[in-house]
């Protein structure tokens, strides 16, 4: 796949029945507990492979360690938390590299494969499929939150959890179903991923934002002046291609426009297979996973949030 069309991960076709999936992903800490960090930066990188309709299969650790300020056992729990994850995903880590940094920092190269005619991208939406998204929306509000001590622990659990757990059993119910695109929920927001979707797609797309998964916690922080940067700039940078309807509170834009770590997957399927999805996501365990719109034929490249 170009890189003029950046999807979630790169695909590469090694014969007619195989094409490899190669992603990388790496950030600073975003919860206390290594351990859990660990778990948290895994399932995000293994997440890209997920939302191409893969099965990740090797991966390697990228670590920077500030081995001058920070003991050599912090370092191990996370590195052992991103092998649990990668053990529950079935992947086997084969290698890595750390170097000394100020900043600590954690991630994973993953890859996966795929048959080649089954890869899922962002780009297909069709006229009339209804889009399911997977996990709940709010963790960089609730992490900026977090940061500023004014989350409670019952919030910051929740939210630590719910980032830590892989889009797998997602992504294997999706391929029982007629998906005709997929992207997984991170650094844009919910909009800002969609409106990578809706570019170039032809359609436009209208939300019912009342139907969309969040964090309440995430619904009052937000009130509250509780927004990350990035929520701003995410905002700007889609701010033509939304269009807001009156009803819809500063509060729930916020959330919609709010940077993800390890969020869910947006899927759009065939109306007439979106009920039965549902409830199969459900059924496997994916229980925050709701109908959130659908796909229009006009206005064309527009997102209509109601
Ligand atoms: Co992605
Ligand atoms: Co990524
Ligand atoms: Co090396």
């Amino acid at each position: 796949m170009g890189l003029e069309r950046a999807d979630d991960a790169g695909v590469y076709k090694v014969t007619d029945e195989i094409a490899i999936i190669q992603t990388v992903d790496f950030f600073t800490p975003i919860v206390d507990d290594p351990y859990w960090f660990g778990q948290i930066a895994a399932a995000n990188a293994l997440s890209d492979v997920y939302a191409m309709g893969g099965v990740p299969k090797t991966a390697m650790n990228l670590v920077a360690f500030p081995a001058k300020d920070m003991d050599i056992s912090v370092l191990r729990r996370i590195i052992e938390g991103g092998l649990d994850k990668m053990r529950e995903a079935g992947v086997v880590l084969v290698g890595g590299h750390t170097v000394e940094d100020p900043e600590l920092k954690y991630g994973l190269s993953v890859t996966g494969y795929i048959h080649p005619d089954r890869v899922l991208t962002k780009k297909n939406l069709k006229v009339g499929d209804l889009l399911i998204l997977t996990k709940r929306l709010g963790t960089g509000i609730i992490g900026t939150a977090i940061k500023g001590a004014l989350a409670s622990q019952d919030v910051t659990d929740k939210v630590t959890r719910a980032m830590a757990t892989l889009n797998k059993d997602a992504a294997e119910v999706m391929q029982d179903y007629p998906v005709h695109a997929c992207t997984d929920i991170t650094g844009f927001g919910f909009l800002g991923h969609l409106a990578e979707m809706v570019d170039g797609s032809g359609c436009g797309v209208r939300i019912k934002s009342g139907s969309v998964p969040v964090y309440h916690e995430a619904l009052e922080y937000a009130a509250m002046g509780l927004v990350p940067a990035g929520a701003y700039r995410n905002r700007e940078f889609r701010e033509k291609t939304v269009d807001f309807g009156a009803s819809v509170e500063r509060n729930v834009q916020d959330v919609l426009f709010d940077p993800q770590t390890s969020g869910g997957l947006l899927i759009s399927v065939d109306a007439t297979h979106a009920q039965d999805l549902l409830k199969a996501l459900k059924e496997k365990g994916v229980q925050d996973a709701a109908m959130v719109g659908e796909v229009i034929a006009e206005p064309k490249e527009k997102i209509l949030v109601e």
